[in-house]
């Protein structure tokens, strides 16, 4: 096939297998990712306000000792070997957070902090500079003290506030930014932050979670209606939330419907109400927490109802479909009595379902890791035929690891294998058009600090220096980007 012919297929129908080997599409890009707290540091310079994440760890007396993100990989100073090595690994993309409070030291725009206006702007200059788009997460994990304290996500007004922060930062760099995620992960921020694996750190499973559930998805929709109104017009660019989405695939036939609700759970009421056409809940969730909540005595439903309004301001309010994939599991009904064990959390109890691996697919090196590599290719097309969503960037996938070895033979293979899938997704027609992976480096992992690592370049955390250096994984990313291809014979690498 001559190159003319490849690209004309590439453009018309999404097929890129050259003679040889399956090459990514042209537009395809490729990329990392970071996240404020996980990697600035400096919490505290100049005129920087106080993060939520900042006074758990500083103050909370039940985390007295645990480490922090203090100085983290002080990529506040050394963000131009953070560029750098971006460079190396040639990647076209960097997604990376902006640190609210340290842009809005009160949380509101009455005063912008230079200092933290003229760090992003090197940042986001520095890549430019180098041809490499700079994606920013508007929110990841960290929000200011001072709305934490006034209930942070489970206050209805957080929604306005986002808003007015939305627009400082696409007022600041919409000009040079044309891709923004407005909230990651809003699953995490909910059911982990209201069951004290994240802040706010309360246990409030209920009421908290539902609020923070619903006030998330209303936030990013205020967010994305203002760039599309006022934004999109001058810059043209694309807006849209991450969802954290654990695939899952029914243990046995008899598991599908628990295997629909458990989606419903976990992707549903965090995706459902924006994509969706006709927007709203997820019914089957709704009703089973509803019923739930009434059974408790509870006056009002657990999921807190949307005004037909709400619905309208939400629905559709995407660009694309943002994705964390990490994993796939089985899920199962519990046997009578059966203690469910290693995720008793985030509802898997709550739906009486066991979450687990297929013993003949790889376990990871922590509990909550399976290797399931054509889990991603499925997902996507769950994503595609649920939806019908026009684009999908996968803004996370990573491998988490515990030895710190610059050999990470299978965080390699794993890079290796869930691209594999991803590409072969593209090529039955999934329009994937980007990738970033999770992370450029080690960082600090929120509750689990410093003791797991999922960078492509390992940080030395004792070292004041924070020397970066680069693990076998990023020198093979570094060979897919160039070739655009994942096979280890084609870029020379021999690792089997
Ligand atoms: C998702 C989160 O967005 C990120 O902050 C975290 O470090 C990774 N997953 C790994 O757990």
């Amino acid at each position: 096939m001559n190159s003319l012919r490849l690209l004309v297929s590439c453009v018309l129908i999404s097929r890129c297998w050259s003679t040889e080997e399956p090459t990514f599409p042209p537009w395809f890009k490729f990329g990392v990712a970071t996240a404020a707290y996980q990697v600035e540091g400096a919490w505290n310079v100049s005129d920087k306000g106080e993060g939520d994440w900042d006074r758990l760890f500083h103050v909370h007396p039940e985390l007295k000792g645990h480490p922090n993100g203090d100085v983290a990989c002080d990529s506040y100073h050394l963000w131009r070997r953070d560029i750098e090595m971006l460079e190396e690994l040639g990647v076209d993309m960097y997604r990376f957070s902006i640190s609210w409070p340290r842009l809005l030291p009160t949380g509101f725009p009455n005063h912008i902090s230079q200092d933290g206006k003229n760090y992003y702007n090197n940042l986001i200059d520095g890549l430019v500079e180098k041809g490499i788009e700079p994606l920013i997460t508007l929110y990841h994990f960290d929000m200011p003290q001072s709305l934490q304290d006034l209930g942070g996500w489970a206050n209805p007004l957080i929604v306005n506030w986002f808003e007015d922060y939305a627009r400082v930062v696409y007022t600041l760099f919409a000009d040079r930014v044309k891709i923004f995620v407005t909230v990651n992960e809003p699953f995490i921020i909910c059911e982990l932050g209201y069951s004290k694996g994240h802040v706010p750190y309360h246990q409030d499973q209920d009421v908290g979670r539902f609020l923070c559930n619903k006030n998330t998805l209303l936030a990013h929709a205020k967010a994305w209606r203002l760039y599309d109104e006022e934004f999109r017009p001058l810059y043209h660019g694309k807006v849209s939330l991450s969802n954290l989405f654990i695939w899952f695939e029914p243990a046995t036939p008899a598991d599908k419907e628990l295997t629909e609700l458990a989606l419903e759970h976990w992707e549903g009421r965090y995706g459902h109400p924006i994509y969706s056409k006709e927007g709203g809940w997820p019914l089957k969730i709704q009703k089973f927490l509803n019923d739930k909540a009434m059974k408790e005595g509870y006056p009002y439903p657990r999921m807190i109802p949307f005004t037909p309004e709400e619905i309208e301001l939400v629905r559709g309010t995407y660009d694309f479909y943002g994705l964390n994939h990490y994993t796939t599991f089985l899920a199962r009904r519990a046997r009578p009595g059966e203690k469910i064990g290693r995720w008793p959390l985030y509802g898997s109890e709550e739906l009486g379902m066991v979450m687990e691996g297929d013993p003949s697919w790889t376990t990871g090196e922590v509990d909550w890791f399976t290797m399931h590599p054509e889990g991603v290719r499925r997902q996507l097309h769950w994503l595609n035929d649920t939806y019908g969503v026009k684009e999908i960037i996968i803004t996370e996938n990573g491998y988490i690891k515990v030895d710190k070895q610059l050999n990470d033979w299978s965080r390699l293979k794993y890079t290796k294998d869930y691209l594999e899938q991803i590409l072969l997704a593209i090529n039955d027609g999934i329009n994937v058009t980007g990738y970033t992976h999770w992370s450029l480096m080690d960082n600090f992992e929120w509750m689990v600090g410093y003791n797991v690592n999922f960078g492509l370049y390992s940080v030395d955390f004792k070292d004041p220096n924070r020397t970066r250096t680069p693990r076998e994984s990023a020198r093979y990313y570094s060979k897919v980007t160039r070739s655009r291809s994942v096979n280890h014979r084609h870029i020379g690498l021999n690792y089997v």
